[in-house]
């Protein structure tokens, strides 16, 4: 439609999505039979969750059969060659290591199959992409000081960030745990990204700044139930990446007229629009800012402020970020 055209067409950066979320069902049903591994349920309700643990426990089987290079080097492609159809300029990619159990132990080489599907998609003319390399929520200390140790040692330049996915709700509180790994990688350059107030409330947020040295809160939305967090948000101008069709459908909120992105927005907090993992949740980022641009009766100029909020977000590099807008 005319309408999904204009929001194509608005100069914007994806700065919240998973490689673990772009499976097409087609791909993994061939990639299930040729392993002769059973679907976890009929292709036509393979995606539909029953909230985030489920999710979760999802992706370690869908990754889990994606064991060659060039499947990765595909997914990879297959994520860009979307984000041009969005009209986006660039995006940070989520990849979390631990759901890829072909790859366990062989991280470069899992990066640089990656690597190869985002260079070949960038040859072919789609937008650049910057790797945020993740830890699970329920790693631990020593596991996170051996991805950041990797990290460093390594130097790849594809990676810009660590990060932290997963499931708060199953972990407890983790920012205590991961402090030092989240500093570490501070000092050595890497950016850093927390998922937080999804599966946590606001002190999940709370911890993601002030002992994670967060430069930007992946969805973030349930620090909204705190006012002085509200306050923190907007002072250091922390940006969210907030994923409304994710939230919806696993269980966050119940409909888009409950979630707060437009409360935060309205109180002077950063948010970007997002699509968490595009594929599986059904997401695709045109649809998300046609979601909330009629759910919260934007003007043209307040749409314009939430996608130029998200090239601002994102880790793109300066001399981009001005391309970009
Ligand atoms: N991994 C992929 N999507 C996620 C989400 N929405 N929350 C936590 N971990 C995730
Ligand atoms: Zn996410």
């Amino acid at each position: 439609s005319a309408r999904l055209d204009r929001l194509r067409a608005l100069p914007k950066a994806e700065v919240h999505a998973h490689l673990e979320g772009c499976f097409e069902p087609l791909v993994l049903a061939q990639w299930a039979a040729s392993a002769g591994v059973p679907m976890p349920r009929p292709r036509e309700r393979l995606f539909e969750f029953e909230g985030l643990a489920d999710f979760l426990h999802f992706l370690d089987w869908a990754c889990g059969l994606a064991s060659t290079r060039e499947r990765l080097a595909e997914l990879s492609y297959g994520f860009s060659k979307r984000l041009a159809a969005s009209g986006a300029g660039y995006a940070d990619v989520i990849v979390n290591p631990t759901h890829w159990k072909a790859w366990h132990g062989r991280l470069p080489q899992m990066l640089d199959a990656i690597d190869a599907g985002f260079s070949a998609a960038e040859q072919d003319g789609f937008a650049p992409v910057g790797l945020c390399v993740s830890l699970l929520r329920t790693q631990s200390a020593d596991a996170a000081a051996e991805l950041v140790d990797t990290l460093i040692a390594l130097r790849h330049p594809r990676v810009v960030a660590l990060s932290i996915d997963g499931n708060e709700a199953a972990a407890g509180r983790t920012g205590p745990r991961f402090a030092q790994a989240f500093r570490r990688a501070g000092e050595a350059g890497l950016r850093r990204t927390v998922h937080a107030g999804e599966s946590s409330g606001p002190e999940g947020v709370r911890d993601a700044i002030e002992l994670l040295g967060a430069d930007r809160i992946d969805h973030g939305v349930r620090a909204i139930e705190d006012p002085a967090l509200v306050d923190l948000l907007v002072d250091r101008q922390i940006p969210l990446g907030i994923c409304p069709t994710s939230n919806l459908r696993l269980g966050v909120y119940a409909s888009i007229e409950e979630h707060p992105i437009d409360r935060l927005r309205r109180a002077g907090v950063v948010v970007s629009i997002n699509t968490d993992d595009p594929v599986l949740l059904g997401a695709s980022l045109e649809g998300e800012y046609a979601l909330c641009s009629q759910a919260f009766a934007w003007s043209d100029d307040e749409l314009r402020g939430v996608a130029r909020h998200s090239i601002e977000a994102s880790f793109a590099n300066a001399d981009l970020k001005a391309r970009l807008h």
